[in-house]
């Protein structure tokens, strides 16, 4: 899909109708309400190709993947109930678990800065959430359907160690990717002009 040589002319960007009512309607997906099918495993690894190629200052790649299927997500889900147990509003906390099993398939996005003395940690944790919202794109792109979800457990310490996290890397994100059996609704938007200024 994208094994351009290295140093290959790309092409510049045409206007695309498709591209941008696509983006303009893109909408996440209730975690729990997504279902088979999901992804194969050639599709999980074309949206791992397409989330990875997201800028990153200094080629640093500052991110990794952990790719859960069904089977390890009930592990991990079962090992995090005791402590859901523990969590302030920890029947929330239980609840939030299903979005963790039910669907299809869930890409773990890591961010994993790396000493540079040139790229502050900011920008790679940055880098990590622009892969998350590439694998999105990624996954609608492929026909599926996607939602970015962090919850507790990926704040809470014994949680990230049984996710297999390393000292100074945090969770970016859960991508769940599957089908929904119905139409996401419209959500609200910001207010431009609350938010923009022109200045040019
Ligand atoms: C970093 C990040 C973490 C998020 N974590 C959660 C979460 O834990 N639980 C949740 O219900 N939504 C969470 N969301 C929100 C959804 O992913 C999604 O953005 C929202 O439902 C609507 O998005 P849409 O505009 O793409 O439809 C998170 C979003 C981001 C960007």
């Amino acid at each position: 899909m994208t094994d351009t040589d290295l140093g290959a002319a790309l092409p510049l960007p045409t206007a695309s109708a498709d591209f941008a009512d696509r983006l303009a309607r893109r909408r996440s997906a209730p975690a729990q309400s997504l279902a088979d099918p999901g992804p194969s495993r050639d599709e999980v690894e074309r949206i791992l190709l397409l989330g990875a190629r997201t800028p990153d200052h200094g080629k640093l790649f500052p991110w990794r993947f952990v790719v859960l299927g069904p089977q390890s997500r009930v592990e991990l889900a079962e090992k995090l109930l005791p402590l859901a147990d523990a969590q302030p509003g920890a029947d929330k906390a239980r609840k939030v678990l299903s979005k963790l099993t039910a669907p299809p398939l869930t890409i773990l996005v890591v961010s994993s800065p790396v000493d540079s003395p040139k790229v502050p940690v900011w920008e790679q944790q940055l880098s990590a959430g622009a892969v998350c919202m590439n694998l999105e794109h990624a996954a609608n792109a492929l026909g599926y359907s996607a939602s970015w979800i962090t919850d507790w457990y990926s704040y809470d310490a014994a949680a990230v160690a049984l996710l297999g996290l390393k000292n100074g890397e945090t969770v970016a994100g859960f991508i769940h990717i599957g089908t929904l059996a119905e139409a996401p609704l419209e959500r609200p938007r910001p207010d431009l002009t609350a938010i923009t200024e022109w200045k040019l």
